[in-house]
């Protein structure tokens, strides 16, 4: 949450930092500011709101200078005002933070008593002050720094000014994300790979504890300990482009008509079609010859990604048969669960640094569990906690409400499914060769239903003006119901559930009332039937049914309002089928009512606060 960014350089800093902060503005956007060096001192410029709004005072009242920092913020302490925006300064001292300081309460009253005034309701005010301090003790920039860090507790990524220093930055990390990487002549630092890729593709991911400065000519790098310390960079396998709208409406439309392609891209060279075999050769640590070194999967995750998780226990246990439970990373941390070195912890993460999944994965391998992450965002602190990762490649996901990550997750979870079915000698050749052939086929099958968008379309505008909507599902498409649920109250603001349709007797049937909206997920498997029924009980009610089906199903589309139809195919492919009329639904439904689908409201994409 809150995206930051620093340069040093040649070139005029304002447009690089605003730039910088468009591509990070996922991250929190109730105020934002910048702060530029130039001949004529410091200049800061914030305020509440979108940086649309700071790029109209920009536009006015233009900033020049070569060393700058910015903020655009997801308000954790203070509402968000300009008051309380970002950068903050104290004398010299001007800062620019992401992340939440615990003990701000205490540092507060300290600093007070030492004569600093306090001007904002921010945890962070209490950086500069002290940072200040120290300069005022005597400490250089960089010394208060180092000793700053150890006194704040909590989460931080920072970028540090001081308005007598030209053509330098300081910065530190610890909890919060923070890349490196510069051009010619150029140094930046920044939240995340998105705000550094016009300029760069080879970065340097900050660790925790770490903290340094830039310059036009170089970036020093310190450990936690105080030693200078060079980390090689890591290639970035993006670019600029791909992180751009490229002549959608929105990212997120963008990112749904992405998917046919990013599945090829999940897939290329995991797949040994000759061999009916799955290549995941960063997990041949998990066997011991055809003996696998765990007994059981614990799955951890947040939102989208858990949705994924919950998929993944369907794919796990019944191709593999190894007993998997999924769990809400921040009631997993807390909830002394039965961790070994028995144990095998996925993580799931399309940003890699959710705060309560990367918590969650730290504990576990503090009890000796083993982790693969499966993360989209190569670098990332989640994939650096684990002991191997499976990315799963699906490009920058700019838009808050996921999707194509989503799929891209279902995609890896299945392939590691098959790889462990197969390695543990639970599936033939003919079979895995079977489905490998169906899984070939996904790229295709998924353009067929984003085909049916206008449709779709159609659909969500006749109920856009429902009070709510509720989805069902069973098996594997349950958890697409809760999916499809998630996405539509993200960037609409409808009120939407989803429910296991076996559920629905049991309390949840209550609120079906006339014409209630209810989409069921219903493709042809082995539960097809049984949410038959439950369609005929929530239309015996009154409700409009809105059914995703395997086309050609007569029997469904007779009990049903609407239609939305998916091609044939296994169970264990249809959710990644089933997934993308729900994200179309929920995307026409914001569309047409005019929200803002790619920062709703209250939301951000990377939450990197508990
Ligand atoms: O980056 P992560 O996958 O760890 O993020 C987890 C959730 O915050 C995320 O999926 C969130 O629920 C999305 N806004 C859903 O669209």
């Amino acid at each position: 949450m809150c995206g930051i960014i620093g340069y040093v350089g040649k070139s005029e800093a304002t447009p690089i930092l605003m730039d910088g902060l468009k591509r990070l503005e996922y991250r929190g956007y109730d105020s934002a500011g910048i702060a530029v060096a130039g001949p004529e001192g410091v200049t800061i410029e914030r305020v509440e709101g979108k940086l649309a709004g700071l790029e109209r005072l920009l536009a006015e009242k233009p900033v020049h200078g070569t060393t700058g920092i910015g903020h655009t913020r997801w308000a954790t302490h203070g509402r968000p005002t300009e008051t309380n925006a970002h950068p903050h300064r104290s004398g010299d001292i001007i800062i620019v933070h992401n992340g939440i300081i615990e003990n701000y309460i205490e540092l507060k009253k300290f600093l007070v008593g030492e004569g600093f005034e306090f001007t904002s309701e921010t945890d962070t005010e209490v950086i500069c002050h002290l940072i200040a301090y120290h300069c005022r003790k005597g400490d250089t920039t960089f010394r208060a720094l180092a000793r700053v860090r150890e006194e704040l507790h909590g989460s931080y990524a920072l970028v540090v000014m001081n308005a007598r220093e030209q053509g330098v930055l300081y910065f530190a990390k610890r909890g919060s994300p923070l890349v490196a990487g510069g051009g010619e002549k150029e140094n930046l630092v920044a939240s995340d790979i998105p705000a550094l890729l016009p300029y760069t593709r080879d970065m340097i991911f900050l660790e925790d504890g770490d903290y340094g400065l830039i310059r036009e000519n170089g970036i020093e790098l310190y450990g936690a300990d105080g030693k200078r310390i060079e980390r090689k960079p890591q290639r970035i396998p993006w670019n600029a482009l791909m992180a751009e709208r490229g002549g959608y409406k929105h990212f997120m439309q963008k990112e749904i008509f992405e998917q046919p392609t990013v599945m090829l891209d999940v897939l290329a060279g995991r797949i040994q079609k000759d061999r009916g075999a799955i290549t995941l050769e960063e997990l041949d640590f998990l066997f011991d010859g055809s003996k696998l070194v765990f007994d059981r999967v614990s799955i951890i995750a947040c939102g989208t990604s858990y949705h994924a998780g919950l998929v993944g226990k369907y794919l796990i246990e019944s191709l593999a048969r190894v007993p998997a439970s999924v769990d809400l990373a921040s009631e997993f941390r807390y909830r002394e669960p039965l961790i070994d070195d028995r144990t095998l912890i996925i993580p799931i993460s399309q940003s890699g640094e959710t705060a309560d999944t990367l918590a969650a994965q730290v504990m576990a391998r503090e009890h000796g569990a083993k982790v693969v992450a499966i993360c989209n965002v190569v670098g990332s602190s989640i994939s650096r906690a684990a002991n191997a990762s499976i990315y799963t490649h699906a490009g920058p996901e700019i838009g808050v409400a996921s999707t194509k990550a989503f799929t891209a997750q279902l995609a890896a979870l299945y392939l590691l499914a098959l790889y462990l079915a197969e390695k543990k000698g639970m599936a033939d050749r003919k079979t895995m060769a079977a489905r490998i052939d169906e899984l070939l086929t996904l790229p295709r099958l998924m353009k067929n239903v984003l085909n049916c968008a206008d449709h779709i379309r159609e659909i969500a505008e006749e109920i856009s003006d429902a009070t709510h909507v509720l989805f069902i599902g069973r098996g594997a498409n349950y958890p697409v119901a809760l999916e499809g649920a998630l996405k539509l109250k993200e960037i609409s603001y409808m009120h939407a559930e989803g429910f296991a349709a076996g559920e629905l007797k049991h309390g949840p049937i209550a609120l079906i009332d006339h014409g209630v909206p209810v989409v069921a997920v219903a493709p042809r498997d082995a539960m097809r039937q049984k949410v038959l029924s439950n369609i005929e009980e929530v239309r015996a009610r009154g409700a409009a049914v809105i059914s995703v089906m395997t086309e050609g199903d007569a029997e469904l589309a007779e009990r049903s309002k609407y239609t939305i139809e998916i091609p044939e195919a296994s169970w264990c492919i249809t959710p990644i089928l089933t997934a993308l009329p729900m994200q179309l639904l929920a995307y026409y439904v914001a569309d047409h009512k005019g929200t803002d689908v790619d920062q709703p409201r209250n939301l951000a994409k990377s939450v990197t606060v508990e």
